[in-house]
């Protein structure tokens, strides 16, 4: 079965076709984040406009590459929730137009629950049932997922996700949106003991993160040194706080595995290309005898593939939309 795939949640527009789930036939990703640089963050309006202005050549590129027409498509899926709206919208109304059109079935896709579902692309044995730490720029979500449409929220942070703690903690030291990915290749020249920051902990939720009191601690280190004029070694800043940001991440999801006595673990999301999250959950589970998963680091930030994906397992299960799917700027996982 050939799916087409759409994805405009953020500021990527993307389309892929994918085959049974599994294989990627092509993929296409045009990426805003140059011009969403100049504003230190995603501007929803712009987002929208290039959204609607891409969407159109991608689909078109994407379709072309897999070299099909669209007679050969299946299903279109689209994601339809969460994330900006105005963003949404242009990827939602567009399949439900070309599904209409064609008489192709559409199906509505959760954007975390194809963030998980990369990892079916990358790990051609990976089945559920597992535990994903999900973690991207606006989630940080520890789920079971019981099957591939059955998922329960075990855990969730609190304030910031994982990547916006990164990109706020990137920005102060003056490095340009998204700065998750540089502070990442910055920390490995540092030290990740040369500053103390603290494992911020959320009570009686043992599987809860909070990384707003993590991220103001490192905000601070870095405005008292500059008050003081003193001048801190940025690679030590940038390995001190990776390593407080996954040692958090790693220690939940880990006690979540024992607590819920799961023994395969997956990660997803755009931080799930964090080098040092990457080795640390490799090492830890191989150590405790578990099964470890990650997508590759192609697959890690938002893509079209991953949404052919997860719309496979979704029509497998009867999940088809009509013409009234709208989009939502929140969505629980456990709704789809
Ligand atoms: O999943 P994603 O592409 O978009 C959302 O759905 O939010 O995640 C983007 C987030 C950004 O915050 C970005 O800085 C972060 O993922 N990110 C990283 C790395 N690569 C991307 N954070 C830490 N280390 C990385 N290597
Ligand atoms: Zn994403």
């Amino acid at each position: 079965m050939k799916i087409l795939a759409i994805e405009s949640s953020c500021d990527e527009t993307a389309a892929a076709v994918v085959e049974d789930g599994r294989k990627v036939i092509s993929s296409v990703i045009a990426s805003q984040v140059e011009e969403h640089k100049l504003y230190g963050g995603v501007v929803p309006e712009i987002a929208s406009r290039r959204h609607a202005e891409a969407i159109v050549p991608v689909v078109s590129q994407a379709v072309e590459d897999a070299g099909l027409t669209l007679d050969d498509i299946d299903a279109i899926a689209v994601t339809y929730a969460p994330g900006l709206i105005g963003a949404l919208l242009v990827g939602v109304n567009f399949a439900k137009g070309l599904s209409l059109s064609t008489k192709i079935p559409l199906v509505p896709v959760h954007h975390l629950r194809s963030h998980i579902a990369s990892n079916y692309i990358s790990n051609k044995d990976l089945k559920p049932p597992f535990m994903c730490l999900v973690v991207s720029g606006g989630h940080s979500h520890i789920v079971m997922v019981n099957d591939y449409t059955d998922m329960k929220i075990i855990g969730k942070t609190r304030d910031d996700a994982a990547g916006e703690a990164f990109d706020k903690a990137a920005r102060t030291m003056g490095m340009s949106y998204p700065g998750g990915i540089e502070l990442d290749k910055v920390a490995e020249n540092g030290n990740p003991l040369a500053f103390k920051l603290p494992r911020p902990v959320v009570h009686d939720a043992p599987y809860d993160f909070s990384f707003s009191g993590l991220k103001t601690a490192v905000i601070n280190l870095i405005h008292n040194a500059a008050q003081k004029g003193q001048e801190l070694n940025k690679a030590d800043v940038c390995a001190s706080f990776r390593y407080a940001v996954v040692d958090c991440l790693v220690t939940n999801f880990l006690k979540a595995a024992e607590d819920f006595e799961v023994k395969t673990l997956v990660i997803a999301g755009g931080v799930s290309a964090n080098s040092l999250l990457r080795s640390t959950l490799e090492k830890r589970c191989a150590e405790l005898g578990y099964k470890f998963y990650m997508p590759d680091k192609s697959l890690c930030g938002d893509n079209a593939a991953m949404v052919g994906s997860q719309g496979y397992y979704e029509y497998q299960k009867g999940n088809i939309a009509n013409s009234g799917l709208n989009a939502y700027a929140t969505k629980n996982i456990e709704e789809g």
